[in-house]
């Protein structure tokens, strides 16, 4: 599956961007973006996938999350510096984040039509 999903005005779901290569997916409601990148054949870092090891940790760039559970593992400083763990944050609106890829599918391009393979 190719995870470059372009924008679709009768689509509710969010779209999610990883950065720094692009790679867009839809967030359908209740997943999370790992979730997501993941079901768009992008695997995102991540280990525990439940908000405490920090493994996911990554930067907000643009956009808001809700949380899936009460507390995530982040010090309010860190919330203010526009760190969220992905495991457990929600689109609630379109996001882009800087984070590592871990793997992708050989067919995943970039918006730009540059391959976009991990480097
Ligand atoms: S994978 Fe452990 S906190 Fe996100």
């Amino acid at each position: 599956m190719n995870p470059i999903q372009p924008p679709d005005p009768v689509d509710p779901r969010s779209v999610l961007t990883v950065q720094p290569l692009g790679w867009c997916v839809r967030v359908a409601p209740g997943q999370s973006l790992v979730e997501a990148a993941r079901a768009a054949g992008v695997r995102l870092r991540s280990s525990c996938r439940n908000g405490t090891c920090r493994a996911c940790l990554c930067r907000l760039i643009e956009g808001e999350v809700r949380w899936r559970i009460d507390w995530p593992g982040l010090t309010s400083e860190e919330r203010a510096q526009g760190l969220i763990l992905p495991c457990v944050a929600l689109a609630a609106s379109d996001v882009v984040i800087k984070a590592s890829v871990v793997e992708s599918v050989p067919q995943a391009t970039t918006p730009s039509g540059a391959a976009g393979f991990p480097r």
